[in-house]
Parts: C-alpha cells; sequence; structure tokens
C-alpha cells in the first residue's frame, strides 16, 4: 500500500503540461464526447468563477493538532464522482438512500457539490484550511446551491450526524487521522439513522479495513482506486 504523500507539492497539476496531458489521458480512455464535455464543464466553471484547481496546504492556515498529517488538496471530478457513486451502487447491489453525504477533508467543496448535483439532500464537508474553506464557501454561492455546508473544522472534531448515509474520503490524511476519524464514525454504530457506506478514494492507509466491513476495491477508468466500506 502506497504511504500518504502528506503536505506533498500538488502544484504541477495547474501546469499547462499536465493539462495537455490530462486532455490526451482523457480522449485515449474516454473519447471525443466525454472530453469535450470535461471541457465544457470546466469553461463553464471558469466564467462562474468556481475554482477547484489543485493547491498546496503547507503555506495554508491550518486548524487542529494534525497539521503534518494532511494531503494537498485535488478536487473529485464531476465524472470521477458519477463513476464512484455508481461504483458504490454496484458494491452494495441496491440504490443507495441519498440522504447526507459527508467528505471528510472537503478542499474547495468539490465532491460536496458533485454529490449534490447528484441528488443527494444535503452534503457537508470538514476541511481544516481556512483557506479552503473560504473558496469552498464562495463556490457554493457562485452556484447557488443551497444544503451545501463547508465547515471550517479538523476532522477528528466532527462526528457524522445520524442520517448521514455516505461519508467520503478522497484520501485526505494519513493513518494517525484515520483512526481518529474511522474511531468517531464507529462510536454511533447503532443510532445511525440509516445503512451508512463509506467511499474511500486514492487509499494510503489501510485503517479502514480494521473497522468496516469491505465491500468491493475497484480501479476506475482513470486510474483511481477506490475501497468501498459498510460500516
Ligand atoms: C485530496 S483533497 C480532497 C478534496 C475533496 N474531498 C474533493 O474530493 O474534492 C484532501 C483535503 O483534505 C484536507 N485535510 C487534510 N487533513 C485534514 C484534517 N485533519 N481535517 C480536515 N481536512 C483535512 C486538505 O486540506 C485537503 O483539502
Amino acid at each position: 500500500m502506497r504511504k500518504t504523500h502528506t503536505n506533498a507539492d500538488m502544484s504541477h497539476q495547474n501546469s499547462l503540461a499536465y493539462k495537455i496531458g490530462d486532455f490526451f489521458n482523457s480522449l485515449k480512455a474516454n473519447g471525443v464526447k466525454k472530453t469535450v464535455d470535461k471541457i465544457f464543464q470546466r469553461v463553464k466553471y471558469k466564467i462562474k468563477g468556481v475554482d477547484f484547481s489543485t493547491q498546496n496546504i503547507y503555506d495554508l492556515t491550518l486548524t487542529g493538532d494534525y497539521k503534518e498529517h494532511g494531503t494537498a488538496l485535488v478536487s473529485t471530478h464531476k465524472d470521477l464522482f458519477a463513476e464512484v457513486f455508481l461504483g458504490l451502487e454496484e458494491a452494495v447491489g441496491k440504490k443507495i438512500e441519498k440522504n447526507i453525504f459527508l467528505d471528510y477533508g472537503s478542499g474547495k467543496a468539490g465532491a460536496i457539490i458533485h454529490a449534490k448535483n447528484f441528488g443527494f439532500k444535503k452534503t457537508i464537508g470538514v476541511e481544516f484550511a481556512k483557506e479552503l474553506h473560504q473558496i469552498a464557501e464562495e463556490n457554493i454561492k457562485k452556484l447557488a446551491l443551497s444544503n451545501v455546508e463547508s465547515n471550517f473544522a479538523d476532522a477528528t472534531t466532527f462526528l457524522p450526524p445520524l442520517d448521514v448515509s455516505v461519508i467520503y474520503l478522497f484520501n485526505p490524511f494519513d493513518e494517525v487521522v484515520m483512526e481518529k476519524v474511522a474511531q468517531n464514525i464507529v462510536s454511533l454504530k447503532g443510532k445511525y439513522e440509516n445503512d451508512v457506506y463509506i467511499i474511500y478514494g486514492n487509499p494510503s492507509c489501510k485503517v479502514l479495513e480494521k473497522y468496516f466491513t469491505t465491500l468491493k476495491q475497484v480501479c476506475h477508468q482513470s486510474g483511481a482506486m477506490f475501497h468501498y466500506y459498510r460500516v
């Protein structure tokens, strides 16, 4: 299992060379239509001033006791989100109740915005970098979305609401923080109002296997690995 790349420099993802490479990879993996759709989506966000760009976190204002344990911001793309959510339904073998979607390490609100557009009743993000949380709030406002909430907090201090149905983790932190977050999720077992599932993207530690039932481990089209669990 890959070691967590905490505080890594990910700014190369904003360079023109990276974007050109991404374009050709997308053409190869998804074909012309999906790639053109992806470009239109990006242009639409650009026009509205929505910012999902990659950003390092080491020079940001971080809250809590785990500043050295987090990864850089890389936002979940809309198409990847759709693929991953359908992957969860396939792993579970039925439609998921789209109650509350909770994202630990929510960055600029990429995943919580896509989840809301996907039909969740309410989506909640927890982000420990003040500047990213502020951009998240601006993004939500620019898209005029309701019931999408970004919270400025360390993930270990935020308990899931009892009506949560999906908890999302896009490789946000290492095993130290994951252990505490997993214990918080487990502490409410038996009290949740519906089945609760966890989606763990680009997994870099094995903590969740200890606490939850593994449903499936899938490598998606883009090459991203996702693990699905039942609480
Ligand atoms: C790979 S990004 C994922 C962003 C978002 N979930 C998405 O998919 O668009 C990881 C995010 O986790 C945040 N993070 C890292 N450690 C955290 C912690 N202890 N509490 C809350 N957020 C944290 C980082 O600041 C970063 O924005």
